[in-house]
C-alpha cells in the first residue's frame, strides 16, 4: 500500500467497462455531491433516502450541497437498523421515488449505512426498471464494504439478503468527517472489514493498521483524518479490484467473505442481538485462522497477530460465552457459499494470504470450535 500523505481527494476508480465509476474519498467531500452529480448528469433531479439518525446529523449537509448546485431533491427518511430491508419498507420507498415524479434520468442517492446502500439500491435497480444511483455511505462498514460493488438487498423470512439485484452506482463520495458521529461501537464494527483487506491480500495494509489504528480511531484532526482516509482509499481500491476481475462473484470475489461463514452463524445464533455484524466477522477471522493453523495452512504467531490487531482497538476474538460448538457447525453447514454440501470456507496462509478451500473437513471445523468455545465459556 501506499503511504503518502495527500490533501485532495483520493479517487479510485471501479473500472467494469460501461458501468465504471468514481469512488471520491475526502473529508468535507459531501460539500461537492452536488456539482459532482450535476457534472455527471446535467438537469438530473435526485431522490435520497435515508434513515432517521442519518437524517439528523448527515442529510442537511447533502441538500445543502444539492441546493448550491441547482439540483432538485425530495426524500424520504426510513427507520434505522435492519428492519428496514423489508418488503414493506421497499414498497414505501419505491411508491415515494414514483410519487416524487423521478424519471429514467433522475438519481436516487442512497445517504446512510449498509443498510440504506442496500434498500435504496435495490430500489433503484427495481424502479422504472432502473435508475441509476448514488451512493453517499456513512458508516465505515458502508465506506469500506457495502457501498463498492453494487450487490443490492432486502432480506427474505428465509434469510437475510435473498432478494436482491447486482446494480453498479454511478458514483461514491465517502466523507470521512460524517464518521465523527457515528457511535463508537459502529465505528469499531467496521474497523473489523477494514482488518479484512489486511488479512486476506496485503500484508503491509495489515502491519500499517498495526501501527496507525490509533489515528484512525481519532479521526477528527488532520493526522487523524488522513489516515482514517488512507485506510478507506485501500479498502476501497482492493475491493474495486476485486470485483472488476469477478463482478458477480463467480470466484474470487468469495475472499471478501473472510471470517463470515462463521461470523454469520454467530449472528444467527445471537438472533442478531448479541453481536454487531463486524464483532461477528472479528470472532469468525480467529476461527478461520485457528482452523487454518490446524489443518496446518497458517502458523499460531499469525493468530496471535490477528488477536492482538482486534483486541487493541476492543473487538471480540473469542466465542461468546455460552456458545454451542455444534448449532455452530449446523448453521455454517446452511451456508450459502457450501457447494455440494461441503463446507466451502475462506482459510489463510498468513497474514494477507487467504484462499477458497472447498470440502473443508468438518471434524476440524467441529474441533477448533469446540476448543474456542472451551477456552473461552
Ligand atoms: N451490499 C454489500 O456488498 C454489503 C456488504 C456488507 C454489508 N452489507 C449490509 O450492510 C448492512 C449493515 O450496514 P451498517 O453496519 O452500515 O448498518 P446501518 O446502515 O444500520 O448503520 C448502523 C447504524 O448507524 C447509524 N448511522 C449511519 N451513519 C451514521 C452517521 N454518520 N452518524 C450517526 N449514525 C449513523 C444508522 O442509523 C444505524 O443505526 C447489513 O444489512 C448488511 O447486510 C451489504
Ligand atoms: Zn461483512
Amino acid at each position: 500500500m501506499t503511504a503518502a500523505v495527500r490533501t485532495d481527494p483520493a479517487v479510485v476508480e471501479v473500472s467494469l467497462g460501461a458501468r465504471s465509476y468514481e469512488i471520491v474519498i475526502a473529508r468535507g467531500a459531501i460539500a461537492s455531491l452536488g456539482t459532482r452529480i450535476a457534472a455527471l448528469r446535467s438537469g438530473a433531479k435526485t431522490f435520497i433516502v435515508t434513515d432517521e439518525n442519518v437524517a439528523r446529523h448527515v442529510l442537511p449537509a447533502a441538500e445543502t450541497a444539492l441546493a448550491q448546485a441547482n439540483v432538485a431533491a425530495s426524500r424520504i427518511v426510513v427507520p434505522a437498523g435492519e428492519k428496514s430491508k423489508s418488503y414493506r419498507v421497499f414498497e414505501q420507498v419505491c411508491e415515494a421515488m414514483i410519487a416524487s415524479r423521478i424519471e429514467r434520468d433522475d438519481l436516487v442517492v442512497a445517504l446512510g449505512g449498509g443498510v440504506i446502500g442496500d434498500l435504496a439500491g435495490f430500489a433503484a435497480s427495481a424502479v422504472r426498471r432502473g435508475l441509476d444511483y448514488v451512493q453517499v455511505p456513512t458508516t465505515l462498514l458502508a465506506q469500506v464494504d457495502s457501498s463498492v460493488g453494487g450487490k443490492t438487498a432486502i432480506d427474505s423470512a428465509h434469510g437475510k439478503n435473498l432478494i436482491g439485484a447486482f446494480h453498479q452506482p454511478i458514483l461514491v463520495i465517502a466523507d470521512s468527517a460524517v464518521l465523527d458521529k457515528l457511535p463508537e461501537r459502529e465505528f469499531r464494527s467496521g474497523y473489523a472489514e477494514v482488518a479484512k483487506y489486511g488479512l486476506l491480500g496485503d500484508a503491509a495494509f495489515f502491519s500499517w493498521l498495526e501501527n496507525n489504528w490509533r489515528e484512525i480511531f481519532a479521526g477528527g484532526g488532520s493526522s487523524g483524518s488522513l489516515a482514517r482516509e488512507q485506510a478507506v482509499a485501500v479498502c476501497c481500491r482492493a475491493k474495486a479490484a476485486i470485483v472488476a476481475r469477478d463482478e458477480r462473484e463467480t470466484g474470487e470475489r468469495a475472499l471478501l467473505n473472510l471470517g463470515h461463514t462463521f461470523g454469520h452463524a454467530l449472528e444467527t445464533a445471537g438472533r442478531y442481538t448479541t453481536l454487531l455484524h463486524g464483532e461477528a466477522v472479528a470472532v469468525g477471522m480467529v476461527m478461520a485462522a485457528k482452523l487454518s493453523e490446524r489443518l496446518t495452512m497458517s502458523s499460531q504467531a499469525d493468530t496471535e497477530r490477528l488477536e492482538q490487531l482486534l483486541k487493541a482497538v476492543g473487538l471480540p476474538a473469542a466465542l461468546p460465552d455460552g456458545s454451542d460448538p455444534d448449532k455452530l457447525l449446523a448453521l455454517m453447514r446452511l451456508d450459502k457459499k457450501n457447494i455440494a454440501g461441503t463446507l466451502r470456507l475462506i482459510l489463510w496462509r498468513g497474514i494477507g494470504r487467504a484462499e477458497i478451500v472447498t470440502g473443508v473437513d468438518e471434524d476440524a471445523v467441529s474441533t477448533v470450535l469446540r476448543e474456542a468455545a472451551w477456552e473461552d465459556g
